[in-house]
């Protein structure tokens, strides 16, 4: 199996998994605002069922980005909106975020394993990636 079937797989059974009441996004959040205060500060005024919903569409971008090689509007809208001049999002607060994603991944993909999580981390890191680069590009 490809590390795209192995993450689409997983994907479909994380989003298919409840824990305590919540989904895979909302554990996501809890999770990625519970550790530093600057990361949660900035959530202070956000709508985090609109901002689950934004996340997910943009794991669309992600893999579209990994899958092809290649930027489309979305992920290169959502790396501006991220940027120095705009949302302000320190590259290392990418590194926090993709932790957060394997560890929240882990409790919600019942068949979790080496190979699942290095599949997240393939799918995810050329967008991490794109959007680092992009922090003080366009300025
Ligand atoms: C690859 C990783 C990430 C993706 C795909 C992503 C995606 C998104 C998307 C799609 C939005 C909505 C944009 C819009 O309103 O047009 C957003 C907003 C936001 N993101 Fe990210 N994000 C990522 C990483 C981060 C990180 C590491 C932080 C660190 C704190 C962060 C903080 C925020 C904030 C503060 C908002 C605005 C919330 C609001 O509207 O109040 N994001 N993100």
């Amino acid at each position: 199996m490809s590390f795209e079937e192995i993450f689409d797989d997983s994907y479909k059974r994380a989003l298919n998994t409840e824990r305590d009441g919540n989904d895979f996004f909302e554990s996501f959040y809890d999770h990625f605002l519970s550790g530093q205060k600057e990361i949660a500060k900035r959530f202070v005024n956000t709508d985090m069922v609109v901002q689950q919903s934004m996340l997910k569409k943009s794991f669309y971008s992600l893999f579209a980005f990994y899958a092809s090689g290649q930027t489309d509007d979305s992920i290169r809208k959502i790396a501006e909106k991220h940027n120095r001049n705009n949302l302000d999002i320190r590259p290392e607060f990418y590194d926090r975020w993709l932790e957060c994603l394997i560890t929240i991944v882990s409790q919600y993909d019942d068949e979790f394993s080496e190979d699942v999580e290095l599949a997240w981390r393939l799918v995810m890191t050329p967008g991490i990636t794109y959007m680092k680069f992009k922090y003080d590009k366009d300025s």
